[in-house]
């Protein structure tokens, strides 16, 4: 509806000045329901760039619109705001649009574009722990929604498999371990020795030298090292793998900073000669002189000792993923402390592609910080491992399941309880906004009432239980209306113009990476309806109007559905 509405307005506007920027003229819903549906504050800014009273260019645009099919009123507010006011016949034609399966209100991108999405990407021979998660959980959701809305999209997991951990590692792997012991939890026994020769380092720098000497002979291609390296990085893959099984998270593909080991000494040698990097401090760095932010924060390409580079191997990532999929964009999802690697990378890759049109992202995230405010750890203050935090959920949601439907099978309660668990998680992580650090709480993630996945997944359930009980199914009753629907009730009429607003909805969350407009957008949208549902009597209706509201209530499930789904959310039809 909002972007029919954009059109016409922009027609209008063209018509009345017709060397205006249309494309900034927009159309959104109304932020309250009491001046409209919908607004736009745009001829505000018009009128002052072009010096006339916006209120008089307002009242013409308004004139010339032609939009008596779509609203019962436009009217001209304030400094020049134009509010709509949608007739209900109009949002009736929507909904039976929408019934009818041609839309469920919004539409595929008239213009795809390739987006690669860079997420999760742990480091191998570490757990994953809660620093990945949200980049895996925000990574998949923005997938998803760049998805329903047509675009071609690459999940891409850039895992940290050629860090300078591996010299560590391999000291550890041929001096300390025992056999025997890489029988158990082999990725809890890789991080104990990461960590053994970690502080051993730090004590003792024949240890640290011995560390660079393994890791400079893996680099040069050591068989035995390589060896090793490579069941490394199978023990943690598996392990990993595990972890996206569980949470229902797939790639398109998993390269690691491994694969481009091959072509980091071209790109330094690119760089020099096209006179951007140069030697500083047997280094190899490229400087920023003509970029305030940047300028007293050289990148480095090439580090003194040799070793491969952060930077260096995300400028080959990038220039790999241009000629595999020649994307529109490059989203990164990485919390915040990555920002200036990647205003580094971003700027880098400027000077040395000029000509790309590549469009660069940086979508960056807060931390999670336990009850106590400081970075979530255990009790003893280890860091949580993924794998232990998936399983507590499932057990704290199926407790809460049975409490609430004990009369559920153990199967049922168990099955149930991992829906909830995993959605509970993934939707925290969600709503706050991305930027804020968010405290983990068991009790508010796992609560009934609220913002929060289970009342967003029992929502689902009650409108599952009504067509549960209806007699005919619920096609039959809605197609019984002709497909009309009546929203003579107020709760009809906003539960029926909240729905419309999906599509409006899913645009702002790709336009700008928030996915907590979809939250917010779904909790209110199953306000609208637990306020309809205790007013508007459906079994209990008849004809025409009981058609409408099962239609609606069928309507409003698909919507919850998808939109939890784009979340990256399994729904269960009773609970
Ligand atoms: N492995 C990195 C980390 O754990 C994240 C990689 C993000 N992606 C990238 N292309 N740099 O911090």
């Amino acid at each position: 509806m909002y972007e029919e509405l954009e059109r016409r307005l922009r027609r209008a506007v063209e018509a009345e000045m017709p060397a205006a920027p249309v494309l900034d003229i927009l159309v959104r819903p109304c932020a309250e329901a009491r001046f409209g549906d919908y607004q736009t504050n745009s001829l505000i800014g018009l009128g002052k760039r072009l010096g006339c009273d916006s209120r008089q260019l307002a009242a013409r645009v308004r004139d010339r619109m032609d939009c008596s099919d779509l609203c019962e009123a436009v009217d001209v507010v304030g400094a020049g705001f134009l509010n709509f006011k949608v007739r209900d016949e109009a949002v009736a034609r929507e909904l039976a649009e929408a019934q009818a399966g041609r839309h469920l209100f919004f539409r595929k991108a008239e213009k795809p574009r390739t987006i690669v999405v860079d997420f999760s990407s742990p480091n191998v021979a570490k757990p994953m722990h809660v620093g990945h998660i949200r980049s895996t959980i925000l990574g998949d959701c923005l997938a998803r929604v760049f998805r329903r809305l047509g675009h071609r999209v690459i999940k891409d997991n850039h895992v940290g498999d050629w860090g300078t951990q591996f010299g560590k590692l391999l000291v550890g792997w041929k001096e300390r371990s025992g056999a025997a012991r890489m029988q158990g939890d082999r990725l809890a026994e890789m991080e104990r020795l990461y960590k053994e020769v970690n502080q051993a380092c730090e004590s003792d720098p024949a240890v640290l030298e011995a560390a660079r000497q393994e890791l400079v002979k893996l680099q040069q291609g050591d068989p035995e090292n390589l060896a090793l390296w490579r069941h490394m990085r199978d023990v943690s893959m598996e392990q990993f793998e595990i972890i996206y099984r569980r949470m229902g998270i797939e790639f398109d593909a998993t390269l690691g900073e491994s694969f481009y080991r091959d072509r980091l000494a071209g790109i330094v040698a690119d760089l020099q000669a096209q006179g951007l990097a140069q030697e500083s401090e047997g280094a190899m760095v490229v400087f920023f002189e003509d970029d305030p932010e940047l300028k007293a924060h050289p990148a480095i390409i090439l580090k003194r000792d040799g070793a491969s580079n952060y930077t260096t191997t995300d400028l080959a990532t990038i220039e790999h993923r241009l000629r595999e999929w020649a994307p529109d964009e490059i989203v990164y999802v990485t919390d915040g402390r990555q920002q200036l690697h990647f205003r580094q990378l971003f700027a880098v890759f400027r000077r040395w592609h000029p000509e790309s049109k590549v469009d660069l992202r940086h979508i960056w995230f807060g931390s999670i910080l336990g009850e106590d405010g400081k970075p979530f750890k255990t009790r003893s203050g280890e860091v949580i491992k993924l794998a232990d935090l998936l399983d507590e959920a499932e057990d704290r949601a199926y407790r809460v399941v049975s409490d609430k439907n004990p009369g559920l099978s153990e199967a049922a309660k168990r099955e149930i309880g991992r829906v909830v668990g995993i959605g509970a998680i993934k939707y925290a992580d969600l709503l706050p906004n991305r930027q804020s650090d968010y405290v983990f709480s068991w009790d508010k993630m796992l609560s009934l009432t609220g913002n929060t996945a289970p009342y967003l997944l029992y929502a689902y359930t009650r409108i599952r239980s009504i067509f549960r009980k209806m007699e005919e199914g619920p096609e039959a009753a809605a197609a019984a209306a002709g497909l009309r629907f009546d929203l003579g009730a107020a709760e009809e009429s906003r539960l029926a113009r909240h729905l419309l607003n999906f599509g409006f909805v899913l645009e702002q969350v790709a336009a700008e990476c928030r996915p907590n407009y979809l939250c917010n957008y779904l909790y209110d949208l199953a306000g609208h309806f637990n306020r309809f549902f205790e007013s508007c009597p459906v079994l209990q209706s008849e004809g025409v109007q009981r058609a409408s509201r099962v239609a609606l209530c069928g309507l409003t499930a698909r919507v919850l559905r998808e939109g939890l789904d784009a979340l990256g959310l399994e729904t269960t039809d009773q609970m």
